[in-house]
């Protein structure tokens, strides 16, 4: 029926979606990670392809079949999920969308050991020096590939110091430069994982669509609505 009703209106179009976490090494056997399960991105990558689109996913860490039919560029850290990304959405004069659906770790140890940190129980714990990774969103956002390529944001948000979801996640959209942001209110904990969502789709020129709670092949079809809409 969501076929049907859209059509393969993405046909022609090229499109880059992000997925999963990234993990920062901290020595040869443990990382820096996060939760991100990568159903999102992989849900926006069969999406768009069922609308026509040619689709390269740039997955870091997911532990789900590649979708049939999708170009997928496998990542491990914030710094490869960012070379992969960024050359995928130059590729062939540009690609006309870029959904960054990824949890790229914000930081990583200012230096991996190159051997097995031991503990000495005399000694004490240690202390990680960690420096920021590259803001890929912010990056694609500042340096578009080609005119007019759409660029598009994740925001997962708690609230919090007086902040409501949307306060943050208006903010989060103009200091990045994207175009669209979607946000998910994970105040009570239950979007990471899960197979339902509730978000909402803001733009930086347009008021903000609700996505009703369901599965994240809605979401995704809402985000490649707003998506089609910009390229006309
Ligand atoms: N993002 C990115 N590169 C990073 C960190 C985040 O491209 N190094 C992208 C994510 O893929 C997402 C968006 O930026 O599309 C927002 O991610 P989020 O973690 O919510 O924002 P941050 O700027 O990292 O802010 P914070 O984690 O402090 O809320
Ligand atoms: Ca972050």
């Amino acid at each position: 029926l969501l076929r049907g009703e859209r059509g393969r209106d993405l046909q022609g179009r090229h499109v880059v979606v992000s997925a999963g976490g990234t993990r920062e090494a901290l020595d040869p056997v443990r990382y820096l990670g996060n939760h991100s399960s990568g159903r999102q991105g992989q849900a926006l990558a069969v999406a768009a392809l069922s609308r026509g689109a040619r689709v390269t996913l740039v997955r870091a860490h997911v532990d789900l079949p590649a979708p049939a039919g999708v170009d997928v560029v496998e990542v491990g850290s914030t710094g490869e999920l960012r070379d992969a990304v960024v050359a995928a959405a130059a590729a062939d004069g540009g690609a006309d969308a870029v959904v960054m659906a990824a949890a790229p770790a914000d930081f990583r140890p200012a230096e991996a050991s190159a051997s097995k940190i031991k503990k000495t129980p005399e000694q004490p714990a240690p202390v990680l020096d960690l420096v920021p990774t590259t803001d890929v969103l912010a990056e694609l956002a500042a340096h578009r590939a080609r005119a007019g390529q759409v660029v598009v944001g994740f925001a997962a948000e708690t609230g919090g110091d007086g902040r409501s979801v949307l306060e943050l996640a208006q903010d989060k959209l103009r200091r990045k430069g994207c175009d669209l942001l979607v946000l998910n209110d994970v105040g009570g904990g239950a979007v990471f994982g899960s197979a339902d969502t509730e978000a909402v789709v803001l733009a930086v020129d347009a008021p903000p669509r609700p996505v009703p709670a369901g599965p994240k092949g809605l979401v995704a079809h809402a985000v490649w609505d707003a998506v089609a809409a910009r390229l006309g």
